[in-house]
């Protein structure tokens, strides 16, 4: 069986190219999948098997991506603990009952992971039939404090005010959330194994909201602790993003994960110099800012190779954007990178 590209880098492990793929490269961009939208909303879209293979498949029939990613949202384990979740168009996720006391955590319920969330596990065995060999099939979840932050907050925020007010007033009630959605998060993230998935992605957009003290503290090991169980019982990679700073590569001593996710704020040479001299053992993911696919052909293809360069120092790369593609994404724009990033291997370290 032929390796798989993205595994392998992952795991720092020579390549014959550098991997690319996108976060979030199937959605409201595609035109293809505005077509499924309109008859379906979107967690009944996550919810169907056959529909979320197909939306997952999407992408790779236009891009020549070594990586398919589970079409699904962090949020959906939620639905099964008991909080009902929808998408207000433009307003982002809401989930209802939020959980601002003991009594609103009693309430919440410790799903049986297979029988509650197997339709993410189907889709992933579907989407898995019509991937290469040197394909990667991607699962993912939030890490545990992202997750709660909505579940909390019952939407998004931009300040975390209940999040901080559960941390600082309900310590115990702050930590046996999180607890809680550690421990699903393992068994869901292991359900997808089973089903099929090669690698996996934590999310951790908004780890950043914690002074780093209460990183260090109270989210990273919650977060490890989940990798350091799956890990347990499967041998494949782990990719981690922990949102957009810097600072939280200071905190991650210890780590389990295979890869860190940059964001595309930060300088890739100095996040991959900074992993060195931490002594983190890690490949790299990213960066490319997404809005760059904006730029004119020229712009793009510099702005592409500034990434590959930089990703030459680390231990391994997988090229990608350094946050999630926006709804208006000019999907030629992918092709473009794609192009430029084999160009780039071809000459093994430079395309000038
Ligand atoms: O292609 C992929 O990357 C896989 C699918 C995926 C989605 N969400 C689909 C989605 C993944 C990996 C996510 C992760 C996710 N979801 C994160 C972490 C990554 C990040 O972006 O920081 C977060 C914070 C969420 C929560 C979430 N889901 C928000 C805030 C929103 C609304 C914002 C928006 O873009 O509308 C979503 C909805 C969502 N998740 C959509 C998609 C394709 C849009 C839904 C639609 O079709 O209307």
């Amino acid at each position: 069986m032929s390796k798989k590209t993205l595994v392998e880098a992952a795991f720092g492990r020579a390549t014959d190219r550098t991997p690319i793929w996108f976060l979030r490269q199937a959605g409201r961009y595609l035109p293809e999948y505005r077509a499924i939208r309109k008859d379906i909303d979107f967690v009944g879209l996550c919810k169907n098997p056959a529909l979320a293979a197909e939306v997952t498949l999407q992408p790779l029939r236009r891009f020549d991506v070594d990586a398919a990613i589970i079409f699904s949202d962090i949020l959906i384990p939620c639905t099964a603990m008991g909080q009902h979740l929808t998408f207000d168009t433009g307003h982002g996720p809401i989930l209802d009952h939020p959980i601002r006391s003991a009594q609103d955590l009693f309430k919440l319920r410790h799903p049986h992971v297979e029988k509650e969330l197997g339709y993410v596990g189907d889709a992933i065995t579907l989407t898995k039939k019509s991937l290469r060999p040197d394909q990667t099939m991607i699962g993912f979840a939030g890490a545990p404090f992202t997750v709660a932050s909505y579940m909390i907050e019952g939407s998004g925020s931009k300040t975390f005010t209940e999040v901080k007010r559960l941390r600082y007033t309900q310590p115990q009630v702050f930590e046996e959330l999180m607890e809680l959605i550690a421990a699903v998060t393992s068994e869901y993230l292991l359900m997808q194994v089973k089903a099929g998935a090669d690698c996996l992605m934590l999310f951790d957009t908004w780890a950043n909201q914690m002074t780093a003290e209460d990183y260090r503290d109270l989210v990273f090991p919650h977060m490890n602790k989940v990798i350091e169980t799956v890990k347990a019982k499967w041998d494949g990679p782990l990719i981690y993003y922990p949102g957009q700073s810097m600072e939280w590569l200071f905190e991650l001593n210890g780590f389990h994960g295979d890869v860190l996710a940059i964001d595309w704020r930060t300088r890739l040479p100095r996040a991959i110099a900074l992993i060195e001299n931490l002594g983190l053992n890690v490949s790299v993911q990213g960066n490319l800012d997404p809005q760059s696919l904006l730029a004119p052909e020229s712009l793009l293809r510099a702005n592409v190779r500034k990434v590959l360069e930089a990703g030459q120092k680390a231990r391994g790369h997988i090229f990608n954007v350094g946050h999630g593609l926006l709804p208006h994404t000019p999907p030629e724009a992918l092709l473009i990178a794609i192009d430029e990033v084999r160009k780039f291997d071809k000459t093994k370290g430079s395309s000038h």
